[in-house]
């Protein structure tokens, strides 16, 4: 049997209790048997300044070099202000240089976005979107996750409760490993 592939997934949420990282761990869990997922931390990336590539930050050489080592990134964020929180586009900015030299180039790529409002953090999904299509990450179309209502989402252990939802994400995940497949990296 094929090594399963690495996917790196990426939490838009630093806080400890986030709703977005209950929702990425209940990924790693929910995924085919041909992905691995593994969290690619974000919240340490220095904020991105170009004048700091004569002297990369230790974090951002770590970080290009786990997104480098993925065949694909899913990312799990919620939404800031109707849009992506910074943390977030600090990190599509940091991977997508030196210029020439990203770390994005054609991977595919997956949007999960989690809100406890009702309408699943939408502005924040399509506002990724469009930060992703520089850099080139080949975002999949369908099926789509805006996962809202959040603070009903989860049981005490983080599991994912409510089974529409879970069939859904298990759904989104089988779809995702045939892009990566679609993809061919
Ligand atoms: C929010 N929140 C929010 N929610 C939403 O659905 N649309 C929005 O535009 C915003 N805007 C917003 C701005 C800022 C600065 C904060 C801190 C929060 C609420 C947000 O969805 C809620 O705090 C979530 O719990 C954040 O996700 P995590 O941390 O639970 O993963």
């Amino acid at each position: 049997m094929a090594e399963a592939k690495k996917i790196g997934v990426l939490v838009g949420s630093l806080r400890k209790a986030s709703f977005n990282r209950k929702m990425a761990k209940a990924l790693l869990g929910l995924a085919p048997a041909g992905l691995e997922l593994e969290i690619v931390e974000i919240g340490e990336l220095p904020l991105y300044n170009e004048d700091l590539e004569s002297q990369v930050p230790a974090a951002w050489s770590s970080f290009r070099q786990q997104i480098a080592a993925c065949a694909g990134v899913i990312f799990v964020t919620p939404e800031y202000n109707r849009s992506i929180p910074a943390a977030v586009k600090n990190a599509v900015d940091v991977g997508s240089r030196p210029y020439g030299k990203g770390v994005w180039n054609g991977k595919p790529g997956a949007i999960v976005s989690v809100s406890p409002g009702a309408l699943g953090a939408f502005g924040a999904n399509h506002a990724l979107r469009q930060a992703l299509v520089f850099p080139d990450v080949q975002v999949m179309a369908q099926p789509e996750a805006y996962i809202g209502n959040a603070a009903t989402l989860f049981a005490e252990d983080g599991s994912l409760a409510v089974e529409p939802v879970k069939e859904h994400m298990v759904r989104f995940l089988q779809a995702f490993e045939a892009h990566v497949e679609r993809c061919g990296k």
